[in-house]
């Protein structure tokens, strides 16, 4: 089988999170400090006060504040999640939302739900923005909430889909 080129090329990294996304992010958060995976520097998708891009790997950085992460997809997601559990149980990470999937068979999904206290599960499948979305969104999303305020992130994301709480995802950080 012949796979897309796009697919194999950086383009196919650039599946940007849409605006009632964000919105709902910046309502829980109170807004977004990092953006540690950036699509552009200068115009940048994701309205944080700081942006890490290719060039910069945001992977050998610190993530501090508060963090909405969209990570490139791909075999090796789970570094992005890795990477976030060990900046917010070293406290550099205050809170964070990641948009990623649902695939619960996966060493991400149990890296993820591992730091996190609840999960939304988007009542319709998320279109994303940008050159990535080359063949519409094609997987059940998730967005996971790592951070002390559950009652915000469910009044801020309960309009897109299902709130659960992950039994023990908080008590495993905030001791
Ligand atoms: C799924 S997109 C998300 C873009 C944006 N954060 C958003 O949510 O709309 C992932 C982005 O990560 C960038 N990226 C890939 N590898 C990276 C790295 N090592 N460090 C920082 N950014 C990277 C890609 O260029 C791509 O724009």
């Amino acid at each position: 089988m012949t796979v897309p080129s796009a697919l194999l090329s950086h383009r196919s990294d650039e599946h940007l999170t849409p605006r009632f996304i964000l919105d709902a992010v910046i309502d829980c958060l109170g807004g977004i400090d990092l953006d540690p995976c950036s699509n552009s520097r200068c115009c940048p998708n994701v309205p944080a006060a700081r942006h890490f891009i290719r060039e910069d790997d945001g992977l050998s950085q610190p993530w501090d504040g508060r963090v909405f992460l969209n990570p490139p997809f791909g075999r090796d997601v789970d570094r992005w999640f890795l990477k976030l559990a060990g900046e917010y149980c070293a406290g550099r990470t205050s809170a964070a939302v990641v948009l990623w999937k649902s695939a619960t068979e996966t060493k991400a999904w149990q890296v993820l739900t591992g730091v996190s206290c609840q999960v939304c599960f988007p009542s319709h499948r998320i279109d994303f923005e940008g050159p990535g979305n080359i063949s519409g969104s094609t997987f059940s999303p998730a967005l996971f909430y790592l951070g002390r305020d559950r009652g915000r992130f469910l009044l801020a994301f309960e309009g897109i889909g299902q709130i659960w709480d992950v039994p023990g995802g908080c008590r495993r950080v905030h001791r």
